[in-house]
């Protein structure tokens, strides 16, 4: 690794010491088969991408769960938000970078899931990273599903209250963890709604039941369920009929509404307001494009006109399941777009997706740490943007390839 000085300098080498040990992990990495490899997309995200040294490859691992990423409205909007608002704010909000766009955005985002107000951030991980530290002190418990996402772990490791790990969506668990912090201010829970890893859709209803006994606040993460679940694509709440029952939601603008870079807290006004003040990524973190917010705006426009989306969303994940399990496979039971497939060790899954992209199929394996030690495994997305011919070419590929390794 070397960093680039200025003009004609000869590039800088970084500290010698620090340079060996990486280059001998990375070394041990790759002769461990477990070194990711990033894949160059040549041309626009969606069902099918043109990628560097492939060709086009059917996509079945991108968040673009209504195939909004290329949607003529969307990128128009992009457009139009650069042309009026320039490429960006070149400020925090506080300062100079608050546009009237950003308004707009927020209402829009708090009117779209029925919550008093909404706040926008630059990426769902700052939302999730600024979210903790400003609510609970010292005096407060903050109570989390062991397999939640890195952004809200890093959110909690932030925040002064006292820590809790519940067991992955055990209620039972969390009900012990509720009644040994029966001395706090307030307590926290907080669950991704969908898992990421998983695909799984946490139970809130049970959990919304526990927090009402023992009087605590529900924290739900809907990034992989926002424009994804419920009829109308409204996420969790919408899909357990619990409008207005979630204390605060966190989501994103990078996955199913357009792709863009962008994340939110929609919560009341108050906590809203109070996050204005104090939460570290919106005061010393730019606010989001302006173009972003005008993208986001049009994908929830899209959304809103074209609710049938949601529903092809839905038919082309129980085909894809269903045949995909017809094949061999075991894909983690659940109804949502995340299909994954357990393989065990890292350098396996790895293996099974790059044989997958020779056969013309783009589908990532995913290993420790971004998943635990041993459960490695391919994670198959679906999009309302496939069509049927897509997901049988891409079934056939991991017929071929899941058969040809031992995997079914
Ligand atoms: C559950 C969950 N929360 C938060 C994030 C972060 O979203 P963003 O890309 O907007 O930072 C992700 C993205 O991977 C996610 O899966």
């Amino acid at each position: 690794m070397v960093l680039y000085g200025e003009g004609d300098m000869e590039p800088a080498a970084v500290n010698a010491g620090l340079n060996r040990r990486l280059s001998a992990a990375l070394d041990d990495m790759e002769s461990g088969g477990v070194l990711k490899k990033l894949q160059h997309i040549l041309g626009q995200q969606g069902p099918v991408v043109e990628l560097e040294g492939y060709g086009p490859t059917v996509n079945l691992c991108s968040n673009n769960y209504l195939g909004l990423c290329n949607r003529p409205e969307v990128v128009e909007a992009v457009r139009d938000g650069a042309a009026k608002y320039g490429a960006g704010t070149s400020s925090v909000r506080f300062i100079c970078g608050t546009f009237d766009i950003h308004r707009a955005l927020e209402d829009r985002i708090a009117d779209f899931l029925e919550t008093e107000a909404a706040l926008t951030f630059t990426s769902c991980w700052n939302a999730n990273e600024g979210l903790f530290a400003p609510l609970l002190g010292p005096e407060d418990a903050l109570i989390s599903d062991e397999l939640n996402h890195a952004s809200i772990i890093d959110g909690v490791r932030l925040c002064k209250a006292d820590r809790h790990i519940y067991r992955h969506m055990d209620v039972g668990s969390l009900e012990d963890v509720l009644k040994q912090t029966s001395g706090a201010r307030h307590r926290l829970v907080v669950t991704d709604g969908v898992f990421s890893m998983e695909g799984e859709i946490a139970p809130l209803p049970d959990i919304r039941g526990l927090c009402d006994r023992y009087d605590a606040i529900l924290a739900v993460d809907d990034s992989h369920a926002t424009g994804v679940l419920g009829d109308t694509g409204r996420g969790t709440p919408e899909h357990f009929g619990m409008h207005g029952e979630i204390d605060i939601i966190t989501s994103t603008l990078g996955k199913a509404l357009g792709g863009m870079a962008g994340g939110f807290i929609a919560s009341s006004r108050a906590v809203i307001d109070y996050l204005t003040q104090r939460s570290r990524t919106q005061l010393f973190t730019n606010a989001i494009a302006p173009h972003s917010a005008s993208g986001a705006l049009a994908a929830i426009d899209v959304l809103e006109s074209h609710p049938e989306l949601v529903g092809r969303l839905r038919d082309n994940t129980a085909y894809f399941r269903r045949e995909l399990t017809a094949l061999g496979y075991a894909p983690i039971e659940g109804d949502t777009p995340i299909v994954p497939v357990i393989i065990g060790e890292t350098a396996a899954a790895i293996e099974l997706s790059t044989r997958l992209l020779d056969e013309g199929v783009f589908v990532i394996g995913f290993g420790f740490p971004v998943v635990p030690h041993g459960e490695a495994r391919i994670r198959c997305q679906i999009s309302a943007g496939h069509d049927t011919a897509q997901l049988d070419l891409a079934l056939a590929a991991l017929q071929k390839v899941g058969s040809s390794l031992g995997v079914i």
